[in-house]
């Protein structure tokens, strides 16, 4: 790929996500660009990218979609889903014993074993057995992740990533060669297209918000103003949760890490 291509990518998938490409990874893009070439009817990336910069809003849409990373996986993070269960529960639940409502937001859902790992959690611990409601709200620019997510149906490789046998036959039925997440546990996540580049009006006051493995993949500046973002939308005993290997920088003024160094919260 030509420098000024890569360039006109790079500028691209800022703008439109914060995603900040490398030119190491050139390899990488273009092969999955080709899904895009073959899909549109181009017969080079070249052609694709010469159009592309006329900004046709469907073939802009597809080329970021392509070079998003979805990766994710159930129960990502082991040890964090157990300090989530064991401390951030129990934690929110003193928070708001008042009110008896909590918000969770996973911004960044990717396909869903996320929020769903986090849906499994909050089934087990019962919360709406004492009269609690809990809305979880699971967004991310991909419509086609979300697409994915709202279906609840995964590969034999994807359940076996995380996944603990008892776990999965407690909570999966077997299609075929696929698993289908319980009904129960689908309804309880509410899936929706989101760019975290957006305005968070919609989204009100949010007890945690997990917004893991999202940011490392931002330019400086877009991380920055999401995380401010993030701040904002974080009721004043909440915390945001980021990746095993993140950190808040450049926005160390707005929030800090808690004594575990695995939750955020509101600088005092
Ligand atoms: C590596 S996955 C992480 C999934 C999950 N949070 C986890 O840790 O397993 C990153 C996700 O962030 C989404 N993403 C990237 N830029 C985004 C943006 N600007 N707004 C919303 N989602 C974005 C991608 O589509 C992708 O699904």
């Amino acid at each position: 790929m030509k420098a000024a291509d890569f360039d006109f990518l790079a500028q691209l998938m800022s703008r439109r996500s914060g995603i900040a490409l490398q030119r190491s990874k050139t390899q990488m893009i273009a092969s999955r660009l080709q899904a895009v070439v073959r899909r549109f009817g181009f017969r080079t990336i070249e052609a694709m990218l010469a159009e592309l910069r006329f900004g046709p809003e469907q073939l802009v849409a597809a080329v970021v979609e392509a070079l998003l990373i979805a990766d994710t996986a159930f129960f990502r993070d082991s040890a964090l889903f157990e300090h989530v269960r064991h401390k951030l529960l129990p934690a929110l639940v003193k928070a708001k014993g008042q009110e008896r409502c909590l918000r969770i937001w996973c911004a960044g859902a990717s396909t869903g074993q996320e929020p769903y790992s986090l849906a499994m959690i909050l089934d087990e611990e019962n919360l709406a057995r004492d009269g609690w409601r809990v809305e979880l709200i699971a967004t991310d620019l991909s419509a086609a992740a979300i697409t994915r997510a709202r279906e609840g149906l995964y590969s034999r490789h994807e359940v076996e990533r995380g996944l603990a046998p008892q776990t999965l036959l407690k909570f999966f039925v077997q299609q075929g060669d696929s698993w289908r997440i319980e009904e129960r546990i689908r309804r309880m996540v509410s899936f929706r297209v989101f760019n975290l580049l957006d305005d968070f009006g919609w989204l009100g006051t949010l007890d945690a918000i997990f917004c893991r493995n999202v940011l490392i993949y931002f330019d400086a500046r877009p991380k920055a103003s999401v995380l401010a973002k993030l701040s904002e939308a974080l009721a004043p005993h909440g915390c945001l949760i980021l990746g095993a290997s993140e950190s808040l920088t450049p926005a160390t003024d707005l929030l800090r890490a808690d004594s575990t160094r695995v939750f955020y919260r509101h600088a005092a």
